[in-house]
């Protein structure tokens, strides 16, 4: 037998018992409906984290620079809203590279929790900013922030505050934004500050550029979930038949990145057997823009009041400080 037709046997698994919420049974699910779908959490393994790094330091990424810019303006402002003794909990932390700003200017803070699910990736982050700030107790989480997790035992008694930035609320649907801010209001509480970035609506060619870098990297990270599924799923996609594709999407303002089937072909993961016709894509991400309004409205909707937004000079980018106040918030968490 020859050693690809061995390696999809060892993984060949009937769809039914494949793990429910696993990357495998997500894969199967995604590739088996119409139109091919995945869930952009699944570019982040050790590689992907990499490469979404060099992505940050692309000259067309704008939303990097944009952000870090207003967050070194206003960490002080920001640092003033966190209680003494707090643990400041992040939602796809990745390298925390922003963090540090925060944590720079927030000197009474007691922990840091980065939650991510770039599991290596986490650990090595977590290492290096043990290293670098010795008295803040650095709590990493493993976990998806889609779903119910629970905090560290040390940051369980700690008054909280949230941070979510690199417009990440952006790679969910909107219905999923909402649930995730509201299961954020229940991890972080009443009182709570949380401070959202959040990518705008802009000329149509810089966000273009921006996910079609001319050195290829977003493609590598695109391409990067097909070798993720070869090796993890003994799955056998030709990496090279496909190319990316990312587009602005007006009417629903937001960027899709697809992986493009250069010809029909037939694919085999987990046992299960899948055809591309030519020019048939996954669907493996969007990036939703949002106006300064719309995602003041979509908090309110979810018991969060905005205190604050502040924009870069370009008005590119916004980082929001909502607050969990009030009766809304009492609603919301019940
Ligand atoms: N906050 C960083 C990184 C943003 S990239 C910044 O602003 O630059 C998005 C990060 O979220 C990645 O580190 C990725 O691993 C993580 N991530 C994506 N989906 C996730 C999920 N469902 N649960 C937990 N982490 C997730
Ligand atoms: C993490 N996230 C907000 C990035 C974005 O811009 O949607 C991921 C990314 N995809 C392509 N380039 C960067």
């Amino acid at each position: 037998m020859r050693p690809t037709a061995l390696a999809q046997l060892r993984y060949s698994v009937e769809p039914e018992r494949l793990e429910e919420g696993s990357f495998a049974a997500e894969v199967v699910a995604g590739l088996s409906a119409t139109p091919k779908r995945l869930s952009p959490k699944f570019f982040y393994d050790s590689t992907g984290s990499d490469l979404f790094e060099r992505i940050t330091e692309l000259p067309e990424y704008y939303p990097t620079r944009c952000e870090l810019s207003i967050l070194r303006e206003r960490a002080g402002e920001i640092a003033a809203l966190i209680p003494p003794g707090a643990a400041l909990i992040e939602f796809g932390s990745g390298s925390s590279m922003k963090t540090r700003t925060l944590l720079d200017a927030a000197r009474t803070l007691a922990a840091y929790v980065p939650v991510d699910i770039s599991a290596e990736f986490l650990d090595a982050q977590a290492d290096s900013l043990r290293r670098e700030y010795p008295s803040i107790a650095m709590l990493p989480k493993a976990a998806d922030f889609g779903g119910p997790f629970d905090l560290p035992e040390a940051a369980e008694n700690m008054p909280r505050a949230g941070f979510f930035p690199g417009s990440t609320i952006g790679n969910l649907e909107p219905p999923e934004a909402a649930a995730f801010l509201r299961q954020a209001g229940r991890i972080l509480g009443p009182g709570a500050v949380f401070v959202v970035g959040v990518d705008l609506i802009k000329d149509e060619k810089v966000l273009h550029k921006a996910y079609n870098d001319s050195a290829g990297i977003t493609a590598a990270f695109n391409r990067n979930l097909l070798v993720r599924m070869n090796r993890e799923l003994g799955a056998n996609f030709d990496v090279a038949s496909f190319e990316h594709h990312a587009f602005f999407n007006r009417e629903l303002h937001r960027i899709e990145m697809h992986l493009a089937s250069l010809k029909r072909q037939r694919i085999s993961v987990c046992g299960t057997s899948v055809e591309f016709r030519a020019g048939e894509t996954i669907h493996t991400e969007n990036s939703y823009k949002y106006t300064a309004d719309s995602f003041q409205c979509l908090a309110r909707g979810t018991g969060w009041s905005p205190v604050t937004v502040w924009t870069d000079a370009k008005k590119y980018f916004s980082v929001h400080v909502l607050k969990l106040a009030g009766e809304a918030a009492r609603r919301a968490l019940t």
